[in-house]
């Protein structure tokens, strides 16, 4: 008899459950949620977008699912995502709560909601970046000085396979943190592989499966699962950095800012208590630009030499491109990339096909709105599946294919379709990518002037699957290097 009523009892709460997880009215269609899990089933957590590709095909490109009862909104196609980020900015700008936002406690600037936090911030960080030379010769200066560092250590390599993947993860670590605290890390420095491994790790747990049972059942976050881990190394980090700036501070003179903390120090010490500027704040920004900036930038990088060896003639046709502009020049400059269309579009193709952050940083609504005659209430979380556009079919030539054609006009010109969309779009688009699009070409360009990459003999078949996480990673490989110029003073 009792064990009847627990049946009767376990059902009602079932179907009370199952009304509590039915659509919003006039919401984007998409599978039916199962109580509990919403759609979880639907999609393989590990790495779910081969399933949004499909569920685009069913339900069109903009389409719902639940993440346990949480609702969430998928975008996918140019028209869509422009729609939400551009033309309804200000609806669609918000950063959803979840684990990522709980980890970082909503400060800096990445998971900061869309207020005068946010917009201070990012304002700062962007006149910051211009004062300290971005687009000048500075900052310039700044990345080519890194990359004799890389250029020393492909030399003694040369001749040789190695694998790459540390290497330029160390080197764009350095960049930023050139800019933010003026110094640099000796490559395989212990404190840099430290800071390296704790954000990449945190970059795959922050949208894998655990990130997805965090967010989706709110019972077990106070238990002890692999979740925790984003928690410890997110507050190991944290220590290291307010260190650094600790230590940074008695070297500093009030007024005179060496880099971006300087900057950041003597903007503090004008304003008052109200001001949305602390101590606090300034270690997540640093986190933030320094995590933003490093998986971001190297992936990219591995994805172009990867398929940069697969395809050697693309790679033979660059290098001709670049030695006639270097022939008369003793240094690159990123003013050069207007001589070279065939580099610049081969550039680009890399950032299109490495497709580094596919589903960009979460965003989430700011009020109740309307999308392409679809209702979405307030505070509902927002995907904008970048990697849809980045392959969109009928914006691009070759969208399923490597090849710079697409973006080259019939006259052989560099052009660039509206679709390439890799740093988002909107005012939450990548705070970096001026600084991104500056190093990309500065390495790229450099390196295949001093050296050709081969894909080694014994390597077997190249793997272009990429790891899922908020970044896509390259698995890792080996590279055969041979030197094509002399070192020369640069
Ligand atoms: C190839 C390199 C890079 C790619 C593909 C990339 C891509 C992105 C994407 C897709 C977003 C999310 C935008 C959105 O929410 O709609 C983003 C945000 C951001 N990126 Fe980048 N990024 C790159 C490099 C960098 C660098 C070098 C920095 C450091 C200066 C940086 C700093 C940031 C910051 C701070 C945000 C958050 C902006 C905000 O919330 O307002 N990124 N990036």
């Amino acid at each position: 008899m009792l064990g009847s009523w627990i049946l009767v009892a376990f059902c009602v709460c079932l179907f009370f459950l199952f009304i509590r997880i039915r659509r919003p009215k006039n919401f984007p269609p998409g599978p039916r949620p199962v109580p509990i899990f919403g759609n979880l089933f639907h999609i393989n957590i590990k790495n779910p977008l081969k399933d949004f590709e499909k569920l685009a095909e069913q339900y069109g490109n903009i389409y719902s699912l639940y993440i346990g009862t949480k609702p969430v909104v998928v975008l996918n196609g140019l028209k869509a995502i422009r729609e939400a980020l551009v033309t309804k900015s200000a609806d669609f700008s918000g950063r959803p709560h979840g684990m990522v936002k709980d980890v970082t406690e909503g400060k800096g600037v990445i998971t900061a909601d869309y207020g005068l936090q946010w917009k201070e911030h990012r304002r700062f960080a962007l006149m910051t970046l211009r004062n300290f030379g971005l687009g000048k010769q500075s900052m310039e200066n700044r990345i080519l000085g890194e990359i004799e560092h890389l250029i020393a250590k492909l030399e003694k390599n040369a001749g040789s396979s190695m694998y790459p993947q540390t290497l330029f993860h160390d080197a764009a670590s350095n960049i930023i943190y050139l800019v933010l605290f003026g110094t640099r890390f000796d490559y395989g420095d212990e404190t840099l592989k430290i800071y390296i491994r704790l954000f990449t790790e945190n970059l795959k747990l922050a949208n894998g499966p655990w990130a997805m049972i965090y967010d989706a059942l709110p019972v077990v976050r106070s238990l002890p699962l692999p979740f925790k881990k984003a928690f410890d190394n997110y507050n190991t980090v944290k220590v290291m950095t307010a260190n650094m700036i600790k230590k940074h501070k008695t070297t500093r003179v009030p007024g005179k800012p060496r880099d971006f903390v300087d900057c950041y120090l003597d903007e503090l010490d004008k304003r008052d208590n109200e001001s949305t500027f602390s101590e606090d704040q300034l270690v997540a920004y640093i986190m933030n630009l320094h995590v933003a900036g490093t998986d971001t930038t190297s992936n990219t990088l591995l994805t172009a030499i990867l398929y940069l060896m697969a395809h050697p003639d693309i790679q033979k046709r660059c290098q001709q491109e670049i030695d006639e502009v270097m022939e008369s020049k003793s240094q690159i400059s990123f003013e050069d990339r207007h001589n070279m269309p065939y580099t610049q579009a081969m550039i680009h193709e890399c950032q299109r096909i490495a497709n580094t952050v596919p589903l960009s940083v979460f965003h989430c609504t700011t009020r109740d709105t309307e999308l392409m005659n679809y209702t979405i209430p307030k505070g509902t979380m927002i995907i904008p599946n970048l990697s849809s556009v980045l392959s969109e079919e009928g914006q691009w030539k070759f969208p399923h294919d490597f090849n710079p054609s697409n973006f080259l006009n019939d006259q052989g010109q560099f052009e660039k379709p509206d679709a390439f969309m890799p740093f988002s779009s909107g005012p939450r688009i990548c705070l970096g990518e001026g600084l991104a699009r500056m190093e990309l070409f500065l390495f790229l360009v450099t390196l295949l002037h001093r050296f050709q990459f081969i894909w080694p003999e014994d390597a077997g078949q190249p793997d272009f699957s990429p790891v899922f996480g908020i970044t896509l990673t390259p698995k890792p490989y080996r590279m055969l290097v041979r030197q094509r110029q002399p070192a020369r003073e640069m």
